[in-house]
């Protein structure tokens, strides 16, 4: 066993592993090159043939026919809440475990967050007693398929259709997820994928607004042009939520190799979780088995006790061995700041998670020895975790 670089010895990895890294096609020698070409010769940096062809391959690949692509999923969230009619004073049921973009939206357009607790298990909003939060003011719930494993679709359709609210996902993880085979974006009124570095599908940065009709994808794309319907004559006040061509066909090189990028994340997510499920005092997020996910994040739950150390020593740790981490999501969004007046809300799943919570490298580009490796550093951690408890106190 190798002496671990928090008690004196070398880093495991002597360049720091990369915690990300999104796959593309090989450019010089994919079509891709003319594509870029075409727009700079041409001069259509914006609103050309690519943004078309963009949203019909992804429209092709959901199986879902309303697609319209924005410059980031925030602004995707937003225009989705104006579309469907939220405004300020309703109150929208929303979970406190994820990114903070997905609260912003809704306070973004003068709404309510109501903020309801996750599942222990698959870190997804928490539907039993969902429905102790509806309130007359109550007209939707934004869930959030956390790391890529999906919400629970079919009861928040029971609860939002017997309680008339409109029912929004945040997607941001999951361009690939499926539920009993069906692309997560086909749920709910509206979903909004997120296309930036760290996701799936990427354009640089950008979203995708799945809607279930024309009538409400009509009414996002006016509001992603302004609220202009073409004569400048605003029917709506709208913003610039377009994505450019460059971003586009970015998007269209990211989708040509999706289900490549997808299964190698398959391989390395299942690999890794059959290595993590051997430590004691670490678990892992439950993935459904109706459901494939995409692993846009591959985390861990520490449990202090049966580990030995806490969350943070064990995120020093790993940094010092040369392995990135993030505490995905933590702080919880009613413990930050911005959002003071919830600070004293208690949610129990959420705040456990969120305090426990690492997510480790994860990329199609990792190697099964770069997995074992990690997981095994998890393991010295464990096994030396008194000695490195000493050492922490003493260099305090
Ligand atoms: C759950 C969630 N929602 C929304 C976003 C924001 O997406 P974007 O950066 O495309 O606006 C993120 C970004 O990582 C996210 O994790």
């Amino acid at each position: 066993m190798k002496q671990l670089a928090i008690l004196g010895g070398k880093p495991a990895f002597s360049s720091q592993l990369k915690f990300i890294k999104p796959m593309f096609p090989t450019y010089s020698e994919s079509k891709y090159e003319s594509y870029f070409n075409e727009v700079f010769k041409t001069g259509m940096l914006s609103k050309g043939r690519f943004l078309e062809k963009y949203e019909s391959e992804v429209s092709s690949y959901l199986g879902a026919p309303y697609v319209t692509a924005v410059s980031s999923r925030t602004i995707g969230l937003i225009l989705a809440l104006e579309a469907l009619g939220i405004k300020s004073g309703d109150e929208v049921l929303v979970p406190s475990f994820t990114f903070c973009a997905t609260v912003h939206a809704i306070k973004k357009v003068g709404a309510i967050p109501v903020f309801v607790d996750c599942n222990s298990e698959t870190f997804t909003i928490e539907t039993n007693n969902i429905e102790k939060y509806i309130t007359p003011k109550t007209k939707a719930i934004i869930a959030v398929h956390i790391f890529g494993v999906g919400a629970e679709v079919y009861e928040l359709e029971r609860v939002s259709k017997t309680h008339n609210l409109k029912l929004i996902y945040d997607a941001a993880h999951a361009f690939g997820s499926t539920i009993d085979k069906t692309h997560l974006g086909n749920f709910g009124d509206i979903s909004v994928y997120s296309t930036s570095p760290t996701k799936t599908l990427v354009t640089g940065e950008g979203g995708i607004v799945v809607s279930k009709n024309k009538e409400i994808d009509s009414k996002i794309r006016l509001l992603r042009e302004y609220g202009n319907p073409g004569d400048y004559n605003c029917t709506e006040i709208g913003v610039n939520a377009r994505l450019s061509e460059l971003a586009a066909i970015t998007g269209l090189m990211s989708l040509s190799i999706i289900d490549k990028n997808l299964s190698e994340r398959k391989k390395i997510g299942n690999y890794y979780r059959q290595l993590l499920s051997e430590i004691e005092g670490v678990s892992l997020q439950k993935i459904p088995d109706n459901q494939i996910s995409t692993y846009k994040d591959l985390c861990i739950v520490v449990h202090a006790r049966s580990f030995g150390l806490d969350r943070d020593t064990v995120v020093q740790s790993l940094n010092r061995e040369g392995i990135p981490t993030r505490n995905y999501f933590s702080p919880p969004i009613h413990k930050m700041d911005c959002y003071s007046e919830y600070n004293d809300l208690v949610l129990e799943n959420t705040e456990n998670i969120s305090k426990n919570i690492i997510c480790l490298p994860m990329h199609p580009f990792l190697t099964y020895a770069d997995i074992e490796m990690i997981v095994n550093i998890l393991r010295n951690i464990h096994i030396n975790a008194e000695e490195i408890k000493k050492r922490v106190i003493q260099d305090a």
